[in-house]
């Protein structure tokens, strides 16, 4: 296991280019198992999960040729409807494969993704809305087994939670059901849109995406097409982040500022200086940081994903916030990380009560997720000293060569294998 060393105290300067969204290339990818056919998509994230996800697709009969950031992918049909335990235990998003799997080939069987550091993840709800369109589904030794004689049918669905992927597994499997398929209160976050806009280049016929009701009219068979992959929203954050939190002068391009509109509202609350473009993102720090309250909400609302990151800006402001975390049950523990960086920071049930300090000092400390990695990292990048974040593997899943990106705009920072 590697580990990343940060050497403290350095502005960020420079011009950084954001790839594309891990979240929406894993149910873009899973969506190839809805038709035979071949897809070329660019745009593709150099990540962990995205190579995770080209496994599973690989074992279940699909050809998968990666170019860097161009994906060609052909589907002769499936060789299995099982997606390997082995595979899903590394990767939860592995569950986005039951939805196609079951529309197109009447059959899924999907291990079940156990909970991980934010929380137990159940995926309840994706499991209703399938039966709900005629699907039978028993669990057993570990996996879901889901399979529907003929085609699934139609039906109306009320989310009790606007659930991401259980959006997103549900519109693909309503692609090919038989009749119309409403979803209500469904997830609008941009990466549902962008798997809405593939589908339909595919033949799919959907509208409403990037709202709480989508309207999906099933048709017989999808083909292939080509696709680019929307750039990560949560990449664009963490470094303008990166940028605010050390007092430098950054510019994030090829991103979409206008899916970042919630934390770039809290960014200018809390004193950043921004200048929006159409793709493109300018920060600097324009004089102290000032404590904002934040609360975490489905999109529009501010991002879960952006929760520690904004955490650790917030721990080097003037005065005291409170952020309120409300989408998953246990997403602070990178909160005992930054207290070892010299962070006052109190929990209080879901709420972390903030209150800024003049400086935070280099340590030794460890991610626990995606993105308390990245937090960590962000801390380490204003902190004095030397801090070194353990178990990076969790920052590889998600952030294409972070490191390198960083060392880019003049952060002192290097991978070391993890001294035992
Ligand atoms: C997606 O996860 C993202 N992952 C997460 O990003 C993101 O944090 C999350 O959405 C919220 O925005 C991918 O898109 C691959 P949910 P997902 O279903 O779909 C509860 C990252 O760092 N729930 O929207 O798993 C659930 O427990 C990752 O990139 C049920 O109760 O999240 C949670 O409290 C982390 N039953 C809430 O809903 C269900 O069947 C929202 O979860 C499904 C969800």
């Amino acid at each position: 296991m590697d580990c990343m060393v940060l050497q403290g105290g350095r502005r960020l300067t420079g011009e950084v280019s954001i790839s594309g969204a891990k979240n929406a290339a894993l149910p873009i990818l899973a969506s190839i198992l809805l038709g035979k056919g071949t897809s070329t998509l660019t745009n593709v994230p150099a990540v962990r999960d995205v190579l995770t996800m080209s496994k599973v697709l690989t074992h279940l009969g699909a050809s998968v040729e990666a170019r860097g950031d161009r994906y060609t992918i052909t589907l002769p049909g499936v060789a299995s409807c099982q997606a390997p335990y082995e595979l899903v235990k590394t990767m939860r998003a592995s569950v986005l494969a039951l939805g196609p799997l079951l529309a197109r080939w009447g059959e899924a069987i999907v291990a079940l993704p156990g909970g991980c550091a934010i929380g137990a993840r159940p995926i309840n709800l994706h499991l209703a809305a399938l039966e709900k369109m005629g699907a039978e589904i028993r669990i057993e030794h570990g996996n879901v087994h889901a399979c529907v004689r003929g085609r699934l049918k139609s039906a109306r669905i009320n989310f009790d939670i606007p659930t991401v992927t259980g959006t997103e597994n549900v519109m693909m499997a309503a692609s090919l059901a038989d009749g119309t398929t409403v979803l209500e209160n469904a997830a609008s976050e941009p990466e549902v849109s962008d798997l809405a806009s593939f589908l339909i280049k595919r033949g799919a016929r959907i509208s409403g995406a990037g709202t709480d009701v989508i309207t999906i009219d099933g048709v017989p068979e999808l083909r292939g097409a080509d696709h680019e992959i929307v750039p990560d929203r949560v990449e664009t954050g963490t470094y303008l982040i990166a940028g605010a939190i050390t007092g430098g002068e950054v510019r994030v391009v090829r991103c979409r500022p206008d899916h970042c509109d919630a934390l770039l509202a809290k960014l200018q609350e809390a004193g950043v200086a921004l200048k929006v473009e159409k793709e493109a993102i300018q920060v600097r720090a324009g004089g102290p940081l000032r404590a904002v309250d934040v609360k975490t909400l489905p999109y529009p609302g501010f991002p879960t994903d952006m929760q520690a990151q904004m955490m650790a800006l917030m721990a080097l402001a003037r005065g005291s916030s409170v952020i309120t975390e409300t989408v998953f049950e246990s997403r602070f523990l990178h909160v005992l990380e930054l207290q070892r960086m010299g962070a006052d920071i109190r929990i209080e049930g879901n709420h972390s009560v903030v209150t800024g300090v003049e400086r935070l000092s280099g340590a030794p400390v460890m991610a626990s997720d995606l993105r308390a990695s990245a937090c960590l990292i962000l801390a380490g990048l204003a902190a004095e000293g030397e801090t070194r974040v353990s178990r990076v593997y969790h920052l590889d899943r998600g952030y294409e060569r972070l490191d390198a990106k960083l060392a880019g705009l003049g952060a002192q920072v290097r991978r070391e294998a993890e001294r035992v």
